[in-house]
């Protein structure tokens, strides 16, 4: 949510902050801005409505003059996306200049009082508050170092922010801080980087500085990196870390989208979510997160699994998992929910937190208060380090790799092959699942990416062409039952995400109490219907839907007979256990989605109005 990059060193800052912006473009896209150090003539602020393109189209690089920059792309959060709220913001002497990363929540009650002063405001952000504040505390101390003037304000603010900081009298100075957003610093040879995510800088340097939380730092060419404590002013001696990330990574690599190249790349993100958990020759699943707290995980009363958007779903499959295979009882919330409804937890609950970003604000607070009453957290995380990583008191990385398209796919099958291995461990361990089905299983596990693969292969085509057929429809419903439940409630989000057609999903059973109403010859039906579990009964509601000519586009396995038969569009998918299936059956939804997006002119990577990470609650 908003991304915010900065540069000083030898290089031309322009470029250097612009092509950063546009790695960081996943994280918001309604606004962007820039601001440059000019020598001589100050600061050069370049800022507009909508994407970094449309602001390298606006602004101009100084050619080579400027050396140290910020610049910003914003997720509106106070104030509609306009030029006027666009980041960087200027204080009222001009001096001082800002992007940021968050809210503040008490930006009001500070308004007011800098308001009364004679400051004023040109825009409706909080951002443009605080950099007046910054200035207001070097207006009344004029001998004030700006890093002091920084903390001072920063001490008085409440919410969350990760913000960079420059001021005109403190050449070459970049002051960041952190405080819920994430913050990394470059250290290169004499030049810095400073980022959302390392993305921006991963071609010029391997070296990095991940900023902890209540942390700030002061960054020049003379003096390095400088970081204290916001509250106390101590310093702190930083952890310098290797970046594993790859150029490779964070490119399309020949793919139109990331999205569809992030489809591509199940395979082998599940490969590697896999790659030296199950080991079948020992006939073990090995998970450091996992092995070290068997016991606790074995005594919990309860687990409760807390995620939003399309972890959550993940963690509705995981319930299915957990409940058959471990027997240990399974609840599913919505972060947002569960921090604001009082709920009750022991300290022998077990709090699964899933997050592909390990930032979202929702999860983060509801981990903060089951943390306070005692439940034990197992983080599962895509993003390395992340905050929720940091917090839990054990977990598990997904290893997908980075996820850039707004719409999770990679993750999202990598969260559920972590969760498999989790039900099937503890199972195991606590004696509900048998050693046979469990060396079937993490068999058939070890066969996914090759599945993938040929799911890939056999419907990518068929799917590109059916999806030719559905660009003017408005609505679309999904079924599915048992564990495929939530794969339709995953494959509805994902068209609506991306292609802005209303998809709802259902427990197929479901449909009678109510969606039944919708269905007619315009309303396709996305039926999940692989072989196992309730097929049956599927297959009868697939017959009441038929019964109403809605249009059947049926997920079906190799051998099917009878859904096939009564469906108007069908996908094939590879048999398996019907607990592995949704991850199969998740495969086709997203490039069904991903092509019908694409074929309606939508913006399939940054769909209107989402971020990648939703750093405010
Ligand atoms: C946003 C994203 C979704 C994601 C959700 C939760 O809404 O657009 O794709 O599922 O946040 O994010 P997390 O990083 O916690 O999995």
């Amino acid at each position: 949510m908003c991304g915010i990059v900065g540069y000083t060193g030898f290089q031309e800052a322009y470029s250097v902050v612009v092509n950063g912006l546009k790695r960081l473009e996943y994280r918001g896209y309604d606004s962007a801005g820039v601001v440059l150090e000019v020598p001589e003539s100050g600061f050069y602020i370049a800022k507009t409505k909508g994407k970094v393109a449309d602001l390298v189209s606006i602004s101009q690089s100084f050619e080579g003059k400027a050396r140290i920059g910020m610049g910003h792309t914003r997720w509106a959060t106070h104030g509609v996306p306009s030029d006027k709220n666009a980041h960087p913001h200027l204080s009222n002497n001009g001096k001082i200049s800002i992007v940021h990363n968050g809210i503040i929540e008490n930006y009001d009650t500070i308004k007011k009082i800098l308001t009364d002063k004679g400051y004023t405001f040109g825009s409706e952000t909080d951002t443009e508050v605080l950099v007046n504040f910054i200035q207001y505390f070097m207006d009344t101390d004029p001998a004030l170092d700006f890093s002091e003037a920084v903390r001072y304000a920063l001490n008085e603010v409440y919410g969350a922010y990760a913000i960079a900081v420059m001021h005109r009298d403190f050449h070459g100075e970049l002051v960041v801080a952190r405080l819920g957003s994430p913050l990394a610093i470059g250290l290169g040879e004499k030049e810095y980087f400073i980022a959302s995510d390392a993305s921006p800088f991963v071609e010029f340097t391997k070296e990095a500085i991940y900023l902890e939380e209540g942390h700030m730092a002061t960054i020049s060419l003379d003096k390095g990196v400088d970081i204290r404590t916001i509250k106390g002013n101590e310093r702190i001696t930083p952890a310098i870390q290797e970046l594993k990330l790859s150029l490779e990574e964070i490119e399309k690599g020949g793919y139109e989208h990331f999205m569809l190249k992030e489809i591509f790349e199940q395979p082998k993100s599940i490969h590697d979510t896999l790659r030296g958990r199950v080991l079948v020759d020992e006939g073990i699943i090995k998970m450091a997160g996992i092995w070290d707290h068997l016991e606790r995980f074995s005594k919990a009363d309860r687990i409760i699994i807390i995620a939003c958007g399309t972890s959550w779903h993940a963690g509705l499959t995981g319930e299915y998992l957990i409940e058959e295979y471990a027997r240990i009882p399974v609840e599913v919330e919505y972060a947002s929910e569960f921090r604001y409804r009082n709920p009750i937890i022991t300290e022998r609950d077990v709090v699964i937190a899933i997050s592909q970003s390990g930032e979202t604000a929702d999860t983060m607070a509801a981990i903060k208060l089951a943390k306070e009453k005692g439940a034990f957290i197992y983080g599962i995380c895509n993003v390395v380090d992340s905050s929720i990583a940091r917090i839990s008191d054990a977990g598990s990385y997904t290893h997908a790799g980075p996820e850039i398209g707004v719409a999770s796919t990679k993750a999202f099958t990598a969260q559920l092959t972590i969760l498999s291995l989790i039900a099937l461990k503890l199972g195991k361990h606590n004696g509900n699942l048998g050693n046979a089905e469990f060396m079937k299983l993490i068999s058939e596990l070890e066969t996914l990416p090759k599945k993938i693969e040929e799911v890939l292969e056999t419907t990518h085509g068929s799917i590109k062409e059916m999806s030719k057929n559905f660009l003017e429809v408005s609505n679309f419903l999904y079924l599915g039952r048992g564990y495929n439940f939530p794969t339709a409630l995953e494959g509805a989000l994902k068209l609506k995400e991306i292609s802005y057609i209303h998809a709802e999903g259902y427990p197929a059973a479901e449909m009678k109490h109510g969606p039944i109403a919708l269905i007619d010859e315009n309303m396709p039906i996305v039926i999940i219907a692989p072989q196992k579990g309730h097929y049956d009964k599927i297959v009868s509601n697939v017959q009441e839907i038929k019964a109403r000519k809605g249009k059947v586009i049926s997920v079906v396995n190799y051998a099917d007979s009878r859904v096939s038969k009564m469906s108007d569009y069908t996908i094939e998918i590879p048999d398996s256990s019907e607990c592995f299936s949704p991850i199969l059956a998740s495969v086709p939804l997203q490039l069904m989605a991903y092509y019908i997006a694409v074929y309606r002119g939508a913006n399939v990577d940054q769909p209107r109005n989402l971020a990648k990470s939703v750093t405010v609650e």
